[in-house]
């Protein structure tokens, strides 16, 4: 359906109406971001098996339209890949995981001896520390190289998060926070950092968003600790130790 679903990005319907540009919210920023990564990641490695985990109802597979080498799987809680499968075509190549993602029990219907991509866009920051431990370490042990992406926030805003009337309104609450997210590689001797991008201040943002909203941003991001708030970070693993044991 790359016709319907397959555009870059598309605005909520709301923000459509309030005349948002698509580039003018950090939630699409975060979706551009990875979108980008994973299509390089993709083009480099054409027999990937991408795990798009608390994958929500979002149609990146769609988007991203892979070739039929790439086998995707969109994992969320059963409840949730029951409304995809009402909501969204189904697509050759593209399983449907209904899981607790942390329970990796689900890694055993996935093949494996190839690349691997995970894409986590908004799930980290419900996990546990814990959780998010053994998820990364699960995969990377489980694979031969790959490329996760993730979003993380800062310690003060898993802290606040109970009084965030945006968590609250959904009976939300994050799990974990993370001030230096690079730190995640020290978690595997396998996982190098690579980069990340802080969602309120993206190259893509302050390139393609309209006027007032990228001033709107600049004056954000003089509030201490809102530039980093929200982070969206590539980590990559190969065969051979990035880093030797002790
Ligand atoms: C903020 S939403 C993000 C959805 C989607 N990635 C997006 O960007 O539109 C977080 C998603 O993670 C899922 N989720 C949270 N914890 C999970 C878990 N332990 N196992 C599976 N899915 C989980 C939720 O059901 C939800 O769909």
């Amino acid at each position: 359906m790359p016709g319907q679903l397959g555009r870059r990005q598309p605005a909520g319907v709301g923000d459509q109406q309030r005349g948002v540009h698509p580039c003018g919210h950090p939630r699409h920023v975060r979706s551009l971001v990875h979108d980008d990564w994973a299509r390089s990641f993709l083009s480099d490695h054409p027999d990937t098996v991408v795990l798009h985990l608390g994958c929500g109802l979002d149609a990146r597979v769609h988007r991203i339209d892979p070739p039929a080498t790439v086998d995707w799987y969109d994992g969320d809680y059963p409840a949730v890949i029951e409304l995809r499968r009402r909501f969204l075509p189904p697509r050759c190549h593209c399983t449907l995981v209904g899981a607790d993602v942390t329970d990796l029990t689900w890694l055993d219907r996935v093949p494996r001896g190839r690349p691997v991509l995970v894409i986590a866009k908004g799930l980290v920051p419900y996990l546990t520390e814990k959780d998010v431990h053994r998820l990364l370490t699960g995969v990377v042990d489980a694979f031969p190289t790959g490329q996760i992406q993730i979003d993380t926030v800062p310690v003060w805003a898993w802290r606040t998060s109970k009084w965030d009337p945006a968590l609250r309104k959904y009976d939300a609450r994050f799990h974990c926070g993370f001030d230096v997210p690079a730190a995640l590689a020290a978690w595997h001797p396998r996982l190098e950092y690579v980069d990340e991008v802080p969602m309120y201040d993206a190259p893509i943002l302050r390139a393609k968003a309209p006027a007032r909203i990228r001033r709107l941003y600049r004056v954000m991001n003089l509030v201490p600790g809102m530039k980093r708030s929200t982070r969206i970070v590539r980590f990559r693993f190969r065969e051979t130790p990035a880093w030797p044991r002790p």
